[in-house]
């Protein structure tokens, strides 16, 4: 038997032995946030996000919640008739994944299925109405999310936002403004004007909605899962309604759809780690080349102007290969090792002039199509550090406004993200955009990029609808948020882009002085000021140093969006 004084001469040994087992744990137990934050575009999808994470739920669970509440509340931009992206990553073992709920065009579909007699793009038939819609992923997304990365059963997670639906939801000022670009069009679907007119004229900011037959789809398929959506009543309902509105939908279409996970793409900037998204979605590529462009430049040194002028020359580069080179991963072969490489990031900066612009038309290429604008983002970080980026859309407001009645939501017009007319040379002889042409079965690019940092101080999920934009309004704002910036500073921050073409540099009213316009003017740009704002990004911001987290939404809905962080004890009170 081992003597009391033996014992007590081991015991620094034992101690160190003790302190070095227990040491992940207590690694891992600073490192969680003392809060949960979520950043939403309308406070009801953000409140029931919360409500889901004070019954147990993570921030897979309580994504889609608030995606779900934001399909009943903010119809204009997103919803069940529509798909998007949910970047997650969680904490227990670092896994990323990328789940791809992007629509697919229906298998009747075809590369001129827009295209007149005379071969010209009928733009029409690819925004309005039945014809316009793919097969949607948004329900398929739901359901994967909650399975495979919730805690809680997707009944419970839906519960919000089938109560929002019979209920009522408050229509918000953006609602408000949303549905005066659509109601024309809205009155020419039944369902549609049944849904969201009254006798003609939509409703005011304030005004109580109810819609109980969004709720009956939610409980379908809260209780049979992905067959409540894809099988049966609903998909029989829904391919009914589009064929005989005009559509090429088929029971096929539905039955086949799956959402797909993919890996996100992952780089660093300034030794900081990023995720982002991987195609369909263009985003990820074009922001890996922007901060590789940049990371080449002492950007400490230079001045504002200096730094404009080399994030313009960046997105005009990145945005001309966006156009060239992404598809539907599923379809066509992209150069990605190419597009991701530092090498190749390399080259597309020393073709920059130092002072001077390069005109678009000296890079040749092809131009990406006009892209739809409304689209919805919300960030959420909870307590124990589960990160949820999500993008989701129905492309323009209220998507094809076209709803098949008896269902309550819109069908999307994303077959317009598709490039309608492929192939056709440009100014230079080029043959392009076939990698995003239609064709049965395919998912139409997009530009929606949500996005995690995983900094060594700072973790955050960012993203923002806005069409095109989205790419170098994310770019702008995690270019914030590496920064230092606060959340409200992320998605406060004014905004500038560059596509390639048209060939001028878009800025938001007093994102530049009119110095700089000059400056930029004398270097060879030009400068197109918008008459307004655009974007709507959610941030949320964990900051490791002292555990807090930090949310908001963008202040140019101001009043209708949800940016806020909580503490456990309020969350769990
Ligand atoms: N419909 C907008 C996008 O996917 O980029």
């Amino acid at each position: 038997m081992k003597s009391r004084h033996q014992t007590i001469r081991r015991w620094p040994r034992i101690a160190l032995w003790l302190a070095l087992l227990l040491l992940p744990t207590l690694a891992l137990a600073e490192v969680k946030p003392h809060a949960a934050g979520i950043a939403s575009a309308n406070k009801q999808a953000t409140e029931a996000g919360f409500e889901i994470l004070a019954q147990g739920g993570n921030a897979f669970d309580a994504a889609v919640a608030v995606s779900a509440a934001l399909a009943v509340v903010e119809p204009e931009s997103s919803g069940l008739g529509g798909g998007g992206f949910f970047l997650l990553h969680r904490a227990s073992d670092g896994k990323a994944v990328f789940v791809d709920a992007r629509e697919k065009a229906p298998l009747a579909a075809s590369r001129d299925m827009y295209l007149d007699a005379d071969g010209n793009a009928q733009r029409a038939l690819s925004v309005n109405g039945a014809l316009a819609a793919g097969i949607p992923g948004l329900p398929a997304g739901l359901v994967l999310v909650a399975e495979r990365y919730g805690k809680l059963p997707l009944k419970q997670s839906l519960a919000p936002a089938i109560r929002l639906a019979r209920k009522g939801y408050i229509w918000s000022a953006k609602n408000a403004a949303m549905i005066g670009f659509r109601t024309e069009q809205l009155a020419k679907s039944e369902g549609a004007a049944a849904l969201f007119l009254r006798k003609g004229k939509p409703p005011a900011k304030g005004d109580r909605i109810f819609n109980p037959d969004i709720a009956k789809v939610l409980e379908r398929i809260a209780g049979e899962g992905h067959r409540g959506f894809y099988d049966g009543k609903t998909a029989r309902t829904l391919v009914e309604g589009v064929k005989a509105a005009g559509g090429i939908w088929s029971l096929d279409d539905l039955a086949q759809y799956q959402a797909v996970e993919r890996e996100p793409l992952r780089f660093q900037f300034q030794g900081e780690e990023i995720l982002t998204s991987p195609p369909p979605s263009s985003g990820g590529v074009a922001l890996v080349g922007l901060f590789q462009i940049l990371s080449g430049y002492p950007l400490a040194e230079f001045d504002r102007v200096q730094r404009l002028h080399v994030e313009i020359e960046a997105m005009r580069r990145v945005y001309r290969d966006r156009a060239i080179y992404l598809g539907d991963p599923d379809f066509v072969q992209m150069p990605m090792q190419m597009l991701l490489s530092p090498y190749y990031a390399a080259g597309l900066r020393a073709s920059i002039h130092t002072r001077k612009a390069t005109p678009s038309d000296a890079l040749p290429g092809i131009s990406a199509g006009p892209e739809g604008s409304d689209t919805s983002h919300f960030s959420i970080i909870d307590s124990e550090g589960n990160i949820a980026a999500v993008t989701q859309s129905v492309n323009l407001p209220f998507g094809a406004a076209f709803v098949v009645p008896g269902t309550g939501f819109v069908l999307n017009n994303e077959m317009d993200d598709f490039s309608v007319k492929p192939g056709v040379p440009n100014a230079f002889g080029l043959i392009g955009d076939d990698a995003n042409a239609i064709e049965p079965g395919k998912r139409p690019l997009s530009s929606m990029t949500p996005t995690i940092l995983l900094g060594k101080d700072r973790v955050a999920a960012i993203g923002s609808p806005g069409g095109s934009r989205i790419i170098t309004m994310v770019f702008l704002g995690l270019s914030k948020v590496l920064a230092g910036s606060s959340a409200a500073e992320a998605v406060s921050a004014p905004r500038i882009h560059h596509q390639y073409q048209p060939d001028s540099v878009s800025v938001e009213p007093g994102a530049l002085s009119e110095a700089e316009i000059s400056a930029l003017t004398e270097r060879g740009y030009t400068v197109a000021p918008a008459e307004r704002p655009w974007g709507n990004m959610q941030v949320v911001i964990w900051n490791k140093q002292d555990r807090s987290v930090d949310a908001a939404s963008d202040p140019r809905w101001e009043g209708v969006g949800g940016g806020e962080s909580r503490d456990r004890e309020m969350i769990f009170r």
